[in-house]
């Protein structure tokens, strides 16, 4: 089974589940509360991870998911070849906005990205990629973007790490040309993708970085826990991603010091 195979079948059920939610927006959606009042996860997030999952059960039933909702949300290892998805990444802006989300789909193999995806739904945008691809919009190849230092660049940021400055967030932020909080890690990955954003400081969950962190490896992107070190894949976690210049200043000048 080639690469080509699954890329070509992954962004015909990104299509599709696409599709069934643009026409769910006239309907009226299920709004439940997960930890509390501003956690919501909706019938639409369950239904397009159902979905994506029965695809995967059917063309890879030895493969391994894990995903956001509905108990997928931990494995043991990264052993073998694993899915990991969000349905939709976003969901208050869904809920609110009924724009600026995505779904996102990320393919490794003995832990190592091979292929992610991101999928802003409403601009029916795709950034898609992986080893030896390169990064993609739609069909078109996109280019590397310059290593920009953190002076020089727009920061993405969790608005609560920045209000606290939690890690030196609101430093680090004061030392950029500015911060921009889109509510949606999928819309900040792409934004670092595109070269309009410089690097991202948020609190993730492992499907919320997993597609974006094989993407910010085609382009030579720095990332890891905001300490520094290797993302864990389990519990949600401080997120540093960053051109390399950048990523090493924040670490030097005000993670490390
Ligand atoms: C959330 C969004 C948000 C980020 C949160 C995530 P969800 O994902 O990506 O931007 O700040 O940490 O949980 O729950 O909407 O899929
Ligand atoms: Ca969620
Ligand atoms: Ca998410
Ligand atoms: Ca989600």
């Amino acid at each position: 089974m080639t690469k080509e195979k699954m890329i070509i079948e992954i962004k015909e059920w990104l299509k599709e589940a696409a599709g069934y939610i643009r026409v769910s927006l006239t309907d009226e959606l299920s709004v439940s509360q997960k930890s509390g009042r501003t956690d919501l996860v909706t019938n639409i997030d369950e239904e397009t991870q159902t979905f994506l999952i029965k695809r995967i059960n059917q063309y890879y039933p030895d493969d391994r998911i894990l995903a956001e909702e509905k108990g997928f949300d931990t494995l043991d290892s990264l052993a073998g070849r694993v899915w990991i998805i969000d349905p939709i990444d976003g969901t208050m802006n869904f809920v609110m906005e009924q724009e600026n989300f995505c779904i996102m789909i990320a393919v490794f193999e003995e832990g190592i990205g091979q292929l992610g995806f991101i999928y802003d739904v409403m601009k029916d945008e795709l950034y898609w990629g992986g080893k030896g691809y390169g990064v993609f919009l739609n069909d078109q190849k996109l280019l590397q973007p310059k290593d920009t230092s953190l002076s020089e660049g727009l920061l993405g940021m969790n608005a609560y790490m920045y209000g606290k400055n939690i890690y030196s967030a609101g430093e680090i932020g004061h030392a950029s040309m500015g911060i921009r909080v889109s509510g949606c890690a999928g819309v900040e990955l792409i934004a670092m993708l595109k070269g309009n954003h410089i690097g991202y400081i948020s609190n993730l969950s492992p499907w919320d970085y997993a597609a974006g962190l094989v993407l910010l490896d085609e382009f030579g992107f720095k990332y890891s826990n905001i300490e520094g070190k290797p993302l864990a894949f389990a519990k949600r976690e401080y997120f540093l991603a960053a051109t390399p210049t950048t990523y090493t200043e924040i670490q030097e000048n005000f993670i490390q010091k």
